[in-house]
């Protein structure tokens, strides 16, 4: 295991920030600084052996095994992967202990084919471009093949085919399903069709659990980077928190943390669900509600804007969601904390009008919605390899890839680890 998520994982079984493990382990702060950065940074050093022994020797002696990737075909105990109300705090950082050692695949230092043989269909019934490719290319970077389909028009369902026969069919020919689908509940349908693992793309207003899943996973990377901890920062969710079903699986998971503060900045008619704010108000976590961005995102580490859903309104009309809940550059100057993580779950809407998150701050390193989406593949990659039974080969199976890809994938980004 590289040394880089050898700390990632002592931070988070421990809780501690990088700052806190440099006290623990009674080592500099700017030699831990050196241990985490990517192995091609100039500034890199190696952590001496005895550092690596001591780590291992704290991770066994504290409260819960760490050491262990489970290798059942199983995430959070489940055989599909439906809501992200099946995770506790434990199989979360399961879950994103794996998704570190994805790294290197996704980020293309390293291939691995532990799929071979193995094939995904990917069904959307709803639009899509990033969930579908990249769950596309989670499967296929862990050696898998994929199935595609997409929209009702092409499917049987347009002839009237039922879920349980869809499910059924679909099932005699691939090994694992991702489906989106209009209607709430509808993946559970699928799910109960089958024993192959079914994943929810998103269905309907209800739940986006991968996006969440990676969502906050963006989250711990970047506290890791600024020092911070999940439990007990300020979190503010802004814009159509009564449709946005990332959203809504986000605020769930937050309750799987301590002591946070979440503000909801939405005007009344797109308030966040009761039902999914007690959810989110577990752990002693305090929730306010503000009807402007001005005194929402005060004091917020991390401010997560959404789209407003009007395919899900059915022709309901929204008050109040002007161009003043706009998050942009100078929203952003006026009202955030200067090292703010700014995030989306994207697709924004760019068209005038829209007032979604503005273009304005692309060239902003606190921007994270590209780094957000990146971290779709390991997510996801690690998501599949639990329900399929291959997480413990992870390790023992990477190769050299005998082909380059650039270190810097978007011309405004920082290099894939810059950021570390
Ligand atoms: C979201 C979705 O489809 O729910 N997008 C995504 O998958 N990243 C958010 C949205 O459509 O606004």
């Amino acid at each position: 295991m590289s040394q880089q998520i050898t700390l990632r994982d002592a931070m988070r079984t421990l809780n501690l920030t990088r700052d806190g493990l440099a006290d623990r382990l009674g080592v500099s702060k700017r030699a831990m600084d050196s241990w985490l950065l990517p192995d091609d940074s100039n500034e890199h050093r190696s952590m001496p052996t005895v550092v690596e022994r001591f780590i291992a020797e704290i991770l066994h002696s504290g409260p819960k095994s760490t050491q262990s990737v489970q290798s059942r075909s199983s995430v959070a105990g489940s055989a599909h992967l439906l809501s992200v109300e099946q995770f506790s705090r434990d199989s979360l950082e399961d879950l994103f202990r794996l998704a570190d050692q994805m790294q290197p695949i996704a980020r293309r230092q390293k291939i691995c084919r532990v799929l071979e043989g193995a094939v995904l269909a990917n069904l959307f019934f709803e639009a899509s471009t990033r969930t579908r490719i990249s769950f596309g290319s989670a499967f296929c970077r862990l050696g898998g093949s994929v199935c595609d389909t997409t929209g009702f028009t092409f499917s049987s369902m347009a002839k009237g085919e039922s879920i349980y026969d869809t499910s059924r069919v679909v099932s005699g020919y691939v090994d694992a399903m991702v489906v989106r689908h209009p209607d709430l509940g509808a993946v559970a349908e699928f799910a109960q069709a089958t024993h192959i693992p079914v994943v929810n793309g998103g269905d309907g207003p209800g739940e986006h659990p991968t996006q969440a899943l990676l969502d906050l996973y963006t989250i711990e990377q970047e506290f890791s980077r600024l020092n911070k901890l999940i439990d007990g920062s300020h979190i503010a969710l802004v814009g159509d928190l009564k449709h946005g079903r990332a959203v809504h699986s986000l605020a769930k998971l937050l309750g799987q943390y301590r002591g946070l503060k979440i503000s909801l900045v939405a005007p009344a008619a797109l308030a966040l669900p009761d039902t999914i704010a007690n959810l989110a108000a577990r752990n002693g976590n305090v929730i306010e509600s503000f009807d402007s961005l001005a005194d929402g995102l005060a004091g917020a580490d991390v401010v997560y804007a959404t789209r407003v859903q009007k395919e899900r309104m059915g022709g309901e009309v929204i008050e109040g969601y002007s161009a003043d809940f706009q998050l942009n550059l100078a929203a952003v100057e006026a009202w955030c904390k200067p090292d703010v993580v700014l995030m989306h779950p994207l697709p924004r809407d760019s068209r005038p009008g829209a007032n979604d998150l503005s273009t304005d701050l692309n060239h902003d390193p606190r921007l994270a919605i590209f780094r957000q989406t990146d971290n779709g593949i390991p997510v996801r990659m690690a998501i599949f390899a639990q329900l399929m039974g291959v997480a413990d080969q992870i390790p023992h199976s990477l190769r050299e890839p005998a082909w380059r890809h650039p270190h810097q994938v978007g011309p405004d980004d920082a290099g894939f680890h810059t950021l570390d």
